[in-house]
């Protein structure tokens, strides 16, 4: 256990590794402690009361690690369990993600956008009050992509299956007219290239983990426990150690990325 300050991060599974990168670029000189809760992976089907249990859970562990800020790099914990976190941990800051709706809505020029995201999340109350909020004038269309989540813990985010499911997702929008595309889901970042190499232009994609880093940045106290230099993490799976180590190596492009199994 460290006695320096640390920034804690989870998610259902690899997927929080795409605000990881971001936070770890905004906050360079800070250590990160990164959770992966793969053995209840995935999220998106399961009740809210559940992954409210597991985020309790998580977020316990990530404070004995004296983690002092804990980001929630995961859209659907944070649609079910963000609120709550805050009211049972008051002295704790959070830090939540939420689909780019606002910046989506605000750059439209056909007045379509369309939001990926999970079942939970676009079915909570967070997505409802946000979309209500931000997208009176323009159409939303919202998209849960049944295979992605599962493709990107396999690490398979190049292969001509993935390539052929973005595809199926990606072109019935553009044919629509939608030009701006918000993720809403920390596990798609990682298919940006290939939503990209099928958006040929015709529509920008929005990932709001840079914004998430720097809300950290504003949030997280300005001791950070090393001098400046690269990021240093240390990562945590409910799941299994080897398979994530494996594929986070592929997703964040490390070597030798030390994993440790948590039954929490
Ligand atoms: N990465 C997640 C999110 O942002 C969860 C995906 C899942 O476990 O279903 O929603």
């Amino acid at each position: 256990m460290s006695d320096t300050f640390q920034i804690g991060l989870f998610d259902s599974g690899v997927g929080g590794l795409s605000v990881l990168r971001a936070v770890a670029h905004e906050l360079p000189a800070h250590d990160l402690v990164y959770f992966a809760d793969q053995k209840y992976c995935p999220y998106g089907p399961r009740p809210a009361s559940e992954i409210r249990a597991r985020s309790t859970r998580i977020t316990e562990f990530l404070m004995a690690e004296q983690c002092e800020v804990v980001v929630v790099a995961c859209n659907t914990a944070s649609a079910a369990a963000l609120a709550y976190l805050r009211a049972r941990f008051p002295h704790t800051p959070f830090i939540g993600m939420e689909p780019a709706i606002k910046p989506a809505a605000s750059a439209t020029r056909s007045g379509k956008i369309a939001v990926l995201a999970t079942r939970g999340t676009l079915e909570g109350k967070l997505f409802s009050r946000t979309r209500a909020h931000y997208a009176r004038d323009v159409q939303v269309q919202t998209v849960y992509p049944t295979d992605w989540v599962e493709r990107v813990e396999r690490g398979d985010i190049d292969s001509p299956e993935t390539l052929a499911s973005v595809r199926a997702v990606i072109e019935p929008l553009l044919e629509a007219g939608v030009d701006e595309i918000a993720l809403g889901c920390t596990h798609y970042p990682f298919l940006i290239p290939v939503i990209q190499a099928v958006a040929g232009g015709r529509a920008t994609v929005l990932d709001p983990s840079e914004a998430v880093a720097r809300q950290t940045a504003r949030v997280a106290p300005r001791h950070p426990a090393r001098q400046a230099g690269a990021a240093h993490a240390q990562f945590y799976t409910s799941g299994d150690a080897n398979e994530f180590a494996r594929v986070a190596s592929k997703l964040l492009q490390m070597q030798n990325t030390l994993v440790f199994r948590s039954d929490i």
